[in-house]
């Protein structure tokens, strides 16, 4: 046992209260986040920005006393060091000026130190800890290879994947030789990030549950195990792995040797605890139901925690928490949680 409900869970230990946090817990549904978003005029000057990183990834903590805290940071940072042109554009999201879409593409990427180029990102860590009570870990966290290299690939968000599923389709030596040049940069961010203080690690890969079973299997899968491999022969620090969209995939994500799976909305998780009774399981509401009324999410909540029973588990959404989320609704999903509603 520690002194964190989070990581004796994540050890699968039985305890008798249930931990919680949530996936993008700092964001603009808080109204303290908006005011310091708005102190930036771009959001990568904002994350990069250590005294503001350390400041939001605060901010759910005090307000909610979850149990842990998220670095406040972006799956997409390893992309400007690697030559990438990354802006977030309002309403459009990511956007990549120089996509790789063939060999010039590979031939223009960087491979500078990660210490270096992302040292804001130590320094958040540094200040994130050194505020937050000792009972609270702290998470790392980078996206899963596929992710990371799609946006890199189309250049900006996309419902279909359509450049990446043609480079993987017709010039597969391209595709697995990015591929594999991001997860060593992935590889590699996480350990600096368990290296710099942070307490667990998580690999979001939220475009995964756009392939199929055998392609996710063959052609994506073996990166990620690449990656979960490399971090488990180093340290011993909890690792839970989200993908997003992904029930098909499960099988092979029970694969991996992660401590805990992230489950999304979509799956059913008591499908999912008959299928792998020893397995620890994060999630998964749909982040929407948290629009409806105080009285909705209260009795939703107490059909997951009726689903979860006594098991080791954490409670989460099955994705993000959306911007528009009415605040006191994350209170009445967190305190039924916790038996105080
Ligand atoms: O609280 C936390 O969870 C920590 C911070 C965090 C952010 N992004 C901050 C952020 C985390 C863990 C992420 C992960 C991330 N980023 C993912 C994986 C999880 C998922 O949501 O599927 C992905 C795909 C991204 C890429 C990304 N970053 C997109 C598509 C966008 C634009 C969409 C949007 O919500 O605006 C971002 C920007 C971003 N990253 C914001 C935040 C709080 C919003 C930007 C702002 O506040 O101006």
């Amino acid at each position: 046992m520690s002194d964190s409900l989070f990581l004796d869970v994540c050890a699968g230990i039985h305890v008798p209260e249930k931990p919680v946090w949530l996936m993008r817990q700092a964001g603009r549904y808080l109204p303290e986040y908006r005011r310091v978003r708005e102190q930036f005029p771009t959001f990568l000057d904002f994350v990069a920005n250590s005294d503001a990183a350390a400041e939001v990834t605060l901010q759910p903590i005090e307000r909610f006393h979850l149990d842990a805290a998220i670095l406040f940071n972006d799956i997409l940072v390893t992309l400007p060091p690697m030559g990438f042109q990354l802006s977030f554009e309002s309403g459009k999201g990511p956007v990549i000026q120089n996509p790789v879409r063939d060999i010039r593409g590979l031939e223009q990427i960087k491979f500078p130190h990660l210490e270096n180029t992302l040292s804001y990102t130590r320094e958040a860590i540094r200040k994130a800890k050194k505020r937050l009570p000792g009972s609270v870990p702290l998470l790392g966290f980078a996206g899963g290879p596929l992710t990371v290299a799609s946006y890199a690939i189309e250049g900006k968000s996309s419902s279909h994947l359509l450049e990446t599923k043609k480079l993987l389709f017709t010039k597969p030596e391209i595709f697995d030789a990015f591929m594999q040049i991001i997860t060593e940069f992935t590889g590699n961010y996480l350990l600096l990030q368990a290296e710099w203080g942070c307490d667990a690690l998580v690999i979001m890969d939220s475009w995964a549950g756009h392939f199929c079973k055998e392609i996710y299997r063959d052609f994506i899968l073996p990166y990620t195990r690449q990656i979960v491999d490399k971090i488990k022969s180093v340290t011993k620090m909890p690792l839970i792995h989200y993908a997003n969209g992904a029930s098909h995939l499960l099988s092979s994500v029970e694969s991996l040797s992660v401590d805990v799976i992230g489950l999304d909305w979509r799956t059913d998780i008591s499908e999912a605890f008959e299928k792998y009774p020893e397995q620890v399981f994060q999630g998964n509401p749909d982040p929407s139901f948290l629009f409806t009324e105080p009285q909705t999410v209260r009795r939703q909540t107490e059909i997951l925690l009726e689903k979860v029973q006594d098991r080791p588990h954490i409670f989460n959404l099955g994705h993000g928490v959306l911007p528009e989320t009415p605040v006191e609704n994350v209170q009445v999903f967190i305190d039924t949680i916790r038996g105080k509603c």
